[in-house]
């Protein structure tokens, strides 16, 4: 009897020892290399610290690299991690293509890639997972509210301020809105060009078609984000054009400032990019370490906004 109660103690002994070794190996610290594109907008800022943050409530020690919009730095920045010795790579890619060579450098020396935000054209292979939201599906919401806000007009000429060259959340976000505004004959893409997604962009780009353009004949203008959208109003004021009345707008993105745009009634609505994705990347990098298999990809879910919600949305985000 004592020997059994005895044995019973050493198994409780040893669940327990083993219990708790695995707990501390599921809060281990790891080491993740994160380069990022840079800090083009809003939008990018608050992904940046939303990433760093959430590292640190998670015990994660982040290595972080700004690209400063340059697919080169980014290179090398993954290179600088293969050699530090990461337990995992983390990149939001500036552009789709160009990835492969690095991507095999870094599975040669058995560190994963993980990606996030825009997507990358290299063989599925050689990273393990995409942490993203739907891109095309933003530029079809875009284009759907502004099919609705037209119902009634006959014909209605849109310009297009265009994301990054070569970057997925541009190359996605055209392709969703040209697709959705050909189910529309009152619909019509006008202009489009590249303002790189920057604020001084948008109001370079938005001046120029408003020179090239009979401003009266534009009803609607999407902006691929926020922030380009925020320069065209400025651009739009200055020319005494009233934005959101004289010319319709749509972007994506839903940072803070855009709500004060709203909230002042300069813009219409706007297509929600969720900036907190490190909860689920870091989740990705513990499982996989863990012996998981992941999916191809985790979605991150979109949502609008618009004029009338604006204040209140503004006020939850601020506290105020
Ligand atoms: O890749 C996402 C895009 O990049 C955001 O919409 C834009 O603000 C950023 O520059």
């Amino acid at each position: 009897m004592r020997s059994r109660q005895l044995l019973l103690a050493v198994l409780v002994t040893i669940f327990a020892i083993l219990g708790s070794a695995v707990l501390v190996h599921a809060q281990d610290q790891i080491t993740v290399g994160f380069a990022q594109t840079g800090s083009e907008s809003g939008w990018r800022t608050a992904f940046t610290e939303a990433m760093i943050a959430e590292a640190e409530s998670q015990n994660i020690n982040l290595i972080f690299s700004d690209g400063q919009q340059k697919q080169e730095n980014q290179i090398a920045a993954l290179r600088s991690f293969i050699a530090q010795g990461v337990d995992a790579i983390i990149l939001a890619p500036l552009v789709e293509t160009g990835w492969d060579e690095v991507f095999q450098e870094a599975q040669d020396a058995g560190i994963p890639v993980f990606i996030i935000d825009r997507n990358v054209t290299a063989d599925p292979s050689l990273y393990v997972t995409r942490i993203a939201s739907d891109f095309v599906y933003e530029g079809r919401l875009a284009a759907a509210w502004l099919a609705t806000a037209t119902a009634n007009r006959e014909q209605c000429n849109i310009v297009e301020l265009y994301g990054t060259v070569g970057s997925s959340a541009a190359i996605d976000r055209a392709t969703g809105f040209a697709e959705t505004i050909a189910l529309f004959p009152n619909l019509e893409l006008v202009a489009s060009q590249s303002g790189d997604f920057t604020r001084t962009g948008g109001k370079e780009v938005m001046e120029s078609f408003l020179n090239s353009l009979d401003p009266a004949s534009i009803c609607a203008v999407f902006g691929h984000n926020d922030d380009m959208l925020i320069g065209a109003i400025e651009a739009m004021k200055e020319a005494g054009i009233d934005p959101a009345d004289d010319i319709l707008t749509v972007s994506v993105d839903a940072i803070d400032d855009i709500f004060v745009s709203m909230m002042n009634g300069d813009a219409n609505a706007t297509v929600l990019l969720s900036p907190n994705m490190g909860v689920q990347a870091y989740a990705a990098i513990r499982s996989y370490l863990a012996g998981e298999t992941l999916p191809a990809l985790i979605p991150v879910p979109s949502a609008m906004y618009f004029q009338d919600t604006a204040a209140e949305e503004y006020a939850a985000r601020t506290g105020g």
